[in-house]
């Protein structure tokens, strides 16, 4: 990337901000019945590029919503592509770098019930889609293919509390390894179409503890957790291979095609996570949030925990391209709880990159309040406040420190020229 800049950014996804009636949690959560437009993002996105302009970020993340594109099998909406395209226009005029999120967790119902990720033809039903998307949008560098993959696969083909709710370890491998050749041939046909681009997935890391320290089970959980969640994405893409330890069981192996398909890597963090282990819970595991450092935990419930963002980065730098972190944010209705949240974790990244990790970008989750996937519309992640009768967008605190953050740091300086450009 030219300049060697430092990505300065927020981050949204399509379905958190304009819904969209064809898509599999428009049915999955009925709050969709009364609040079918979200934000109305989707005709307010004009009001919302200006907001994120005056907040002086230099890139925003956001994604092209499936759904709309296709609702029924076949049928392709042009219309709803040259929305997006206005939106990317907008952004460039701007001087915003666009960075596009393909999937975000959302799919349109016909995919999900006729090919759904364990079955191989889902491979060719997605990489059809995102050809065709490739070839009707322009100006973007930027790409995630996936949002969160393991997440979704966790979610949706294990603990099955998201579409397409499964509970199926063995259909979950399944999945899991659709979702990554997806990842592979789509980073190959990114590249056809435009050479500079810049690709990854946005991959959720967390610290793990033991619970319980003295505990040895809860200790060997912890490092479980590790190399399952953490770890073993990144292996996978120095290796093309992916191996997931089960406690108490023998690792799963996967071939993944995706060895080296990656240009940075995009890291989502938000919490440490404390491990138990407890013979009555599936696969002996119970984990919650514990506040021990005093940060307090989040509305979500979740442990503020801002040295784990170093760990994960130091983790994570083994994988020898560039980091960006595309999330990072606070779920909380008080304003100076989420400024120090912002001031704790950008402090961090600022001693990350003093320590010679290679960081180029943070994103903060989320410009507006959303509606958050398994906690509706409660939880408050926005820089502006939403009022989701009115659709009115209220700045908080938190986006004046945000803007002054970007102005005051010159994170820049940790680039020489040495180093490899993104
Ligand atoms: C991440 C998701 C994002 C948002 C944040 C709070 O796991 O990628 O869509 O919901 O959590």
């Amino acid at each position: 990337m030219k300049d060697n800049l430092f990505l300065w950014g927020v981050a949204t996804s399509a379905f958190q901000l304009e819904g969209s009636p064809y898509a599999d949690w428009s049915t999955w959560d009925s709050i969709f019945s009364l609040n079918p437009k979200v934000t109305n993002h989707y005709e307010l996105y004009k009001e919302d590029i200006k907001i994120i302009k005056n907040l002086g970020v230099n890139a925003y993340r956001f994604s092209i919503e499936w759904s709309r594109i296709q609702p029924h099998e076949g049928y392709w909406n042009k219309e709803v592509v040259k929305h997006y395209q206005k939106i990317i226009d907008l952004l460039n005029e701007n001087n915003i770098i666009p960075m596009v999120t393909i999937h975000h967790f959302t799919h349109p119902v016909w995919f999900i019930t006729k090919y759904p990720w364990h079955k191989r033809s889902s491979i060719e039903k997605f990489t059809e889609y995102v050809e065709r998307l490739l070839e009707n949008i322009r100006g973007v560098d930027f790409w995630i293919t996936f949002n969160e993959p393991y997440l979704l696969v966790l979610g949706g083909y294990i603990e099955g509390c998201i579409p397409p709710g499964y509970k199926d370890l063995n259909l979950a491998m399944k999945a899991l390894r659709n979702i990554f050749i997806c990842h592979g041939q789509i980073y190959d046909l990114i590249h056809i179409h435009n050479k500079k681009s810049m690709v990854s997935i946005a991959h959720n890391m967390a610290v793990f503890a033991p619970w319980f320290k003295w505990n040895p089970f809860d200790r060997l959980l912890a490092k479980v957790a590790k190399r399952f969640y953490n770890q073993s994405v990144i292996e996978g893409f120095m290796e093309g291979k992916i191996r997931l330890p089960v406690p108490f069981r023998k690792t799963i192996q996967i071939e993944v095609p995706i060895k080296g398909k990656l240009d940075f890597f995009g890291i989502n963090y938000y919490t440490r996570v404390h491990m138990r282990f407890n013979p009555l819970r599936k696969l002996f595991i119970e984990f919650r949030h514990r506040d021990i450092d005093g940060h307090g935990l989040t509305d979500m419930g979740w442990e503020i925990y801002p040295r784990g963002l170093k760990k994960v980065l130091r983790y994570a730098s083994n994988i020898n391209v560039p980091l960006i972190i595309t999330e990072n944010g606070i779920a909380t209705k008080d304003d100076s709880k989420k400024i120090k949240f912002i001031k704790s974790h950008i402090d961090t990244i600022e001693n990350a990159l003093q320590e010679g990790i290679d960081v180029r970008g943070y994103f903060y989750w989320s410009l507006i309040d959303n509606y958050e996937w398994l906690h509706g519309l409660d939880a408050r992640f926005g820089l502006y406040r939403v009022d989701f009768r009115t659709y009115r967008r209220i700045p908080t605190k938190a986006a004046a420190f945000y803007s002054y953050v970007i102005k005051s740091r010159n994170f820049q300086r940790f680039f020489n020229s040495t180093k490899k450009e993104l």
